[in-house]
């Protein structure tokens, strides 16, 4: 295939449902000509409460999907599924792939000053110890607190950003962390960016707060450019999005995480629910 083909190919990029649209958002700010693929399992979500095996299946059903889809990269905007299985998208696809963890991680590493980080996710991402591992693997003098905050997700789909109740919840949340003198926090979900006024509040400005999708975009751009596959079109690029139940509540509330309205959203059906 010649190197125009390959290039012009899309980037496909799964989530368990609505929130890896913050990371596609990070994307396209960072890589604007980029032809996407976008797929939410937004029949089986939420993954972040559910055993690491089951994850484990429905990834390589999202996966396989993509690969459906003839993409030239994997990203895994899920930080649940980057946590708990990353080597199941490695071993499946012979494409590049990146997950969610190890650019936060890096990105928590350069900027935190006394090394004291803590990490905010999923149930399944907190339990894996995956973001603690990476930033002791990075530097082991490193102090990790970490905390699963399992209601941020339903306020953020609620569009509860900026409410008093979503304030104490997240100070009821973040206190243990703030007692240990984090001085940078890594927001390891996809729905927490849209959280960080909120969290930048109650956390008095004196921490830096790690968007994991935004760290990851920068990743992927180096890595197109590693792999020699990055778009060398400048026209507008299609982006497609993809869901495993009726797409309306994805077309709706999605349009607070993209940042702008979505387009066509289409059903599709994957794995055996
Ligand atoms: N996308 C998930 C994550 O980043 C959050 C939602 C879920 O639990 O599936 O971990």
């Amino acid at each position: 295939m010649s190197k125009n083909a390959i290039n012009s190919k899309a980037i496909g990029v799964f989530d368990s449902g609505i929130g890896g649209l913050t990371v596609v958002r990070a994307l396209l700010e960072k890589l604007p000509y980029e032809n996407i693929v976008y797929f939410g399992d937004t029949a089986r979500v939420p993954y972040g409460s559910k055993s690491a095996q089951v994850v484990r299946e429905y990834t390589q059903d999202d996966t396989d999907f993509l690969l459906s889809k003839d993409v030239k990269m994997i990203v895994v905007a899920c930080n649940t599924v980057s946590a708990v299985a990353l080597d199941v998208v490695l071993k499946r696809a012979n494409l590049p792939v990146t997950g969610v963890i190890i650019p936060g991680a890096l990105a928590a590493m350069a900027s935190t000053k006394n090394k004291r980080i803590g990490v905010i996710g999923t149930i399944g991402t907190v339990n894996s110890n995956a973001y603690k591992n990476e930033l002791k693997r990075l530097n082991h003098s490193t102090n990790v607190f970490s905390k699963a905050c399992p209601l941020f997700v339903p306020l953020v789909e609620e569009g509860w950003l900026d409410l008093k109740a979503t304030e104490l919840i997240a100070s009821e949340y973040l206190f243990p962390l703030t007692i240990e003198k984090i001085d940078t926090l890594i927001l390891g979900c996809t729905h927490y960016p849209l959280l960080k006024q909120t969290i930048s509040k109650v956390t008095k400005g004196m921490v830096t707060l790690i968007d994991s999708g935004e760290a990851t975009a920068a990743t992927v751009g180096a890595m197109l450019d590693e792999h020699g596959i990055r778009n060398t079109s400048k026209e507008t690029p299609n982006v497609q999005f993809f869901v495993s139940d009726a797409p309306e509540k994805f077309t709706s509330v999605g349009e607070l995480f993209l940042g702008k309205k979505l387009g066509v959203v289409r059903r599709v059906q994957i794995g055996k629910h």
